[in-house]
């Protein structure tokens, strides 16, 4: 029922009709529907399960278009676009009201990002329209990096995915808030908080990962839920992964990155790893953090919230410690 396609017209006509459709982006692949158009907004909403407080990033072709969705917008962004835009990174204004509030999920705020892969951008230019577009996975799932994999996730609720081939970052855009006059990294991406500071000086919040934080009302990201990018099988952190399965009894899937050349290429691979791993009939799926700065920050933060916690080896026992069951 769902086709993937790769004459770009197609699927730019499928966004002008209000409907949805799979695109290619530089991150992830995107589920695209015209963003100044309620009726093929809410599809987005409905195709994927995703809960109505999630609002969706708005996906536009140039610099200029920043204000014309939004206001309020300090020089730091256009320092940040010159330097990051096109590319993978979301920045969260002020909305104007052509934006609507489905878009935004009823928040004052827009997220705006201006990608890089130059099939996306053409969709752009022929659709004419901004493009709102989340990951094209279902809800909490795992972000497709394949056209194969969008329609794993979108098989008969879509009419097209246009194939891009397989996105060159493999984890999603960093998103950055700039409201209430300060700085804020909603989420960890592409773009690291080192990257940022570089162009903005040092951001002094924490990175915040509490979607109900009470003290900061807009300066949330809602998409910032506990259980996130997860597979169907229970992964968990592990300081021995490969002995896991001796000690357990389970049949235990490792998330193995000693291949890798670097962080880049872990990246690229994550979410194809993950969903292989998933779909191969494990008991429970394992993996060791990364170091932490750069870009591995990111990659341990999804991988953490696609776990469902933590396994502690030591001699014959283990301890499960769960983190999602509140
Ligand atoms: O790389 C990406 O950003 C990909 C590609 C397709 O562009 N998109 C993506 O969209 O990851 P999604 O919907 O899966 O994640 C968007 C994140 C969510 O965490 C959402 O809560 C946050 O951005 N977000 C969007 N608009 C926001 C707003 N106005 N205020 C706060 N957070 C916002
Ligand atoms: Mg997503």
């Amino acid at each position: 029922m769902t086709k993937i396609i790769t004459d770009i017209e197609t699927a730019a006509e499928e966004i002008r009709k209000g409907n949805i459709t799979g695109l290619p982006t530089e991150t992830v692949y995107g589920l695209g529907a015209d963003a100044l158009n309620d009726e093929a907004v809410i599809k987005i909403f409905e195709s994927k399960d995703r809960p109505v407080f999630n609002p969706v990033i708005v996906h536009i072709r140039d610099v200029s278009d920043i204000e014309k969705y939004s206001s309020d917008i300090p020089d730091k962004v256009y320092d940040l676009a010159e330097k990051f835009s096109p590319g993978p990174v979301t920045f969260v204004l002020k909305k104007k009201n052509v934006i609507s509030d489905l878009v935004t999920a009823g928040n004052d705020s827009v997220g705006l990002r201006i990608p890089s892969n130059h099939i996306f951008r053409e969709v752009l230019r022929l659709a004419g329209t901004p493009v709102a577009a989340p990951s094209a996975n279902r809800s909490g799932r795992i972000s497709p990096t394949t056209a194969e994999e969008v329609l794993k996730e979108m098989n008969g609720k879509i009419n097209y995915i246009l194939d891009g081939g397989k996105c060159e970052i493999g984890i999603e855009s960093t998103v950055i808030s700039f409201l209430n006059g300060g700085i804020r990294i909603l989420r960890l991406g592409y773009i690291t908080k080192e990257d940022i500071e570089k162009v903005t000086g040092k951001i002094n919040d924490k990175i915040t990962n509490d979607f109900t934080d009470p003290d900061s009302p807009g300066n949330i990201s809602p998409g910032l839920l506990k259980i996130h990018y997860a597979p169907a099988t229970p992964l968990y952190k592990c300081n021995e992964p490969e002995i896991a399965g001796g000690v357990t009894g389970l049949q235990t899937g490792i998330l193995d990155f000693s291949n890798y050349q670097d962080t880049k290429e872990i990246a690229f691979n994550l979410y194809s790893d993950l969903r292989r791993l998933d779909e191969s009939g494990f008991d429970m799926l394992l993996y060791s953090e990364i170091e932490n700065t750069g870009l591995g920050a990111a990659i341990n933060d999804r991988l953490k919230r696609a776990g469902s916690g933590e396994i502690i080896l030591s001699e014959n026992s283990y301890k499960i410690i769960n983190n999602k069951n509140d």
